[in-house]
């Protein structure tokens, strides 16, 4: 932390304001000076999220999560420190510097040998295709499958020649090395002779772009009949399956407010093909949540195409429970879902080469809002293909369940609506009893979540708690220069005493004000000798070097420490909130410093009083002329403290 530079981390405090980086994701109401909403980060059903405007920060009484808009964007996102900075850079307009620390940069600097690795990899695919006698078998399995010219070219599509070592060759001969490859995840590894080999091997080469077009990944198709099918390069340090979509780079920029999902990369080729440039493809997992974000940040309607088959219906039955139980979760976030279904089991790429790109619209249209997917889902699914008769019990049950899962009344009351007659009910009665099932459902999921949630703030103050602490300062010289020197961490002393608390409190409160001379001697401001444990001593020296006139982020720039330490055994932020909440109830500022300056007066006589007592046990066995020394010593501090009570008699 600290290496962006302070000025553009105080830039995107300022800017990104925590209200709309958390409204992005969660509905929120104003109640008293915090707004409220629904927890996104665990299950709940009445909302223990608040979010500060004033001081920048967001708390869960929940869960126990809580921090500024980067530690937000942290951990909903998924990213570390400097990427969420970037990400709220890129949100909110704030340039941020190709600085990062260095950690970072090694990082940064690998992850671009491997997209450069993957690049080279695209090009010789690319190359063996177009080759006149080793791509003959792919450009024939490509005019078989109707590949255009365009269409190929598009989408990068290319051929691994029947090699161990063609592109091992290559990539070799240009400089890179064995572990640089492995990386890449094209690659595999000998046991016996340790050296990578080619994990594509005669197959048509799909790349796989990020949503910017950066190739991170690949799939390959066989020729023939061999199994796999498919291989897929697996998760690196550039890919992560479950976070993208095939041909986002693409759909991304008709900037449509729908988008189309298949499984396929064929599907998604052959749409894209007749017209249908929205459409993207799942890369062989189920649907995730983060793939549905990734969605929402480009559209508003998403249409999924599901294989008909037995294992693809499944698996609409789990993918629309993840997305609807997500939407409950993230307010914010406002997205249409339907279904689509390809008449006679075909799969998109099979119709529309049989039926034209005309037919396949009406396809497109025709697709179900998500309650109507699933009334006719429990409908068909319960009904005796021979008699026609539909079994009535389950029926009920798949009705009560799907109603459960839907985000708002209007959908659950369609369904209910609509499944009453069949039931013989009332509208209200199915409703009702979709109602329970939300309840019985919550309730597990809350039951999980509380379990869960208990470990894991266990887990949490432990953590902080072993924490190696703070690193110490390394002595100037190092006594053998050979010999990096390692840092050196002690154990925690996490205590603090109510007043030194209360004290730090105000001194945030009163931010810059602090440095006003009028209000405030320059002896009077905190020190961190002033308090008795190291958590607070090291917050307080972090605290003297930001506290420096920005007191808008100042909040929000101190509670990034906060999150990983303790006072007293619970979490510093909890501790330290309730402190500067008390000490910002004072509204005038003479007051405030008053106040700050009495309880800095009796932290220090404490300290005294300490003191006084440490000498006093020394003065027994101390011979004449220390204890001279001793009673000289503890002369001065009575007077000091004497001092110090008439100041607070002066206040
Ligand atoms: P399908 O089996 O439906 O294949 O798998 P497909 O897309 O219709 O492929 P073609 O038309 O026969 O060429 C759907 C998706 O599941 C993943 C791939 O992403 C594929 O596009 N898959 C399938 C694998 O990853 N591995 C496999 O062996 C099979
Ligand atoms: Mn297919």
């Amino acid at each position: 932390m600290g290496l962006i530079p302070d000025n553009v981390i105080d830039e995107i405090l300022t800017r990104a304001d925590i209200e709309s980086v958390v409204g992005r994701y969660v509905l929120l109401k104003r109640q008293g000076g915090n707004m409220w909403g629904l927890c996104p980060f665990h299950s709940e059903k009445t909302p223990s999220f608040s979010v500060n405007p004033s001081k920048g920060i967001y708390k869960c009484f929940g869960c126990g999560k809580g921090g500024n808009a980067i530690s937000f964007i942290m951990e909903i996102e998924h990213l570390n420190y400097p990427e969420a900075i970037r990400h709220l850079g890129g949100l909110y307009g704030v340039e941020i510097p190709e600085t990062g620390y260095n950690g970072d940069n090694i990082q940064k600097e690998e992850k671009n040998r491997v997209k450069d690795i993957l690049k080279e990899a695209a090009k010789f695919y690319y190359k063996s295709f177009i080759d006149p006698d080793i791509g003959k078998p792919a450009r024939d399995y490509a005019l078989k499958r109707g590949l255009s010219k365009q269409t190929l070219d598009n989408f990068g599509i290319g051929y691994s020649p029947m090699s161990w070592n063609a592109l091992y060759d290559v990539l070799a001969k240009k400089g890179y090395k064995d572990e640089e490859l492995l990386k890449s995840g094209i690659f595999a590894v000998s046991p016996k002779t340790n050296k990578p080999y080619d994990l594509f091997r005669g197959r048509l080469m799909f790349p796989i772009f990020d949503s910017f077009g950066t190739i991170i990944a690949f799939g390959g198709r066989a020729l023939g009949d061999e199994k796999p099918k498919y291989i897929n390069s697996p998760d690196s340090l550039v890919y992560n399956k479950q976070n993208h979509l095939y041909a986002m780079n693409f759909a991304r920029k008709e900037q449509s407010k729908q988008l189309i999902v298949v499984e396929g990369y064929m599907d998604a080729i052959a749409m894209h093909a007749a017209g249908f440039k929205n459409t993207v493809a799942a890369l062989g997992t189920s649907f995730t949540d983060s793939q549905l974000k990734l969605c929402a940040r480009y559209s508003e309607e998403v249409i999924f195409f599901f294989d008909a088959d037995n294992a693809g219906q499944k698996a609409a039955l789990r993918a629309i429970k993840m997305m609807m139980e997500y939407l409950k979760k993230l307010t914010g976030i406002n997205i249409r879902i339907r279904i689509a279904k390809v008449p006679d089991g075909k799969d998109p790429d099979e119709y529309i080469r049989t039926n034209g790109a005309d037919k396949f619209k009406e396809v497109v249209r025709n697709a179900l809002y998500v309650e109507d997917y699933l009334l006719e889902r429990a409908k068909n699914d319960n009904t005796d293909p021979e008699t026609g008769m539909l079994d009535r019990g389950r029926y009920q049950e798949d009705i009560c369940q799907y109603g459960s899962w839907m985000n708002d009344d209007i959908k659950k009351s369609r369904m209910a609506g609509v499944a009453a007659p069949l039931l013989g009910a009332t509208q209200q009665a199915v409703m009702s009893q979709m109602q329970r099932y939300s309840q019985v459902e919550d309730k597990k999921l809350e039951q999980m979540n509380s379990r869960s949630l208990e470990r894991e703030r266990r887990e949490d103050i432990e953590r902080r708690n072993s924490a190696e602490g703070f690193e110490e300062v390394p002595d100037p010289v190092a006594p053998d220069e050979s010999v990096p020197a390692q840092p050196e961490f002690r154990k925690v002393n996490d205590s603090a005493t109510k007043e030194e608390i209360a004290l730090f409190g105000y001194a945030i409160s009163l931010g810059s004000a602090l440095a006003d001379k009028k209000l405030i001697d320059k002896t009077d401001i905190i020190r961190p000798e002033d308090f008795s444990g190291d958590t607070l001593r090291e917050l307080v020296k972090i605290f003297l070097n930001i506290c420096d006139g920005r007191n808008e982020t100042l909040y929000a720039r101190m509670s990034d420490y906060f999150s990983r330490l303790t006072i007293n055994g619970m979490p510093a932020e909890d501790v330290m909130l309730k402190a500067v909440e008390t000490a910002d109830r004072c509204s005038d500022v003479k007051v405030k410093s008053d106040m700050y300056l009495a309880l800095l007066f009796k932290v220090r006589e404490s300290i005294l009083n300490r003191e006084e007592e440490r000498l006093i046990n020394l003065l027994f066995g101390a011979g004449e002329e220390e204890k001279k020394k001793i009673n000289d010593m503890l002369r001065r501090i009575s007077d000091y403290k004497l001092k110090l009570r008439n100041r607070i008699g002066d206040l």
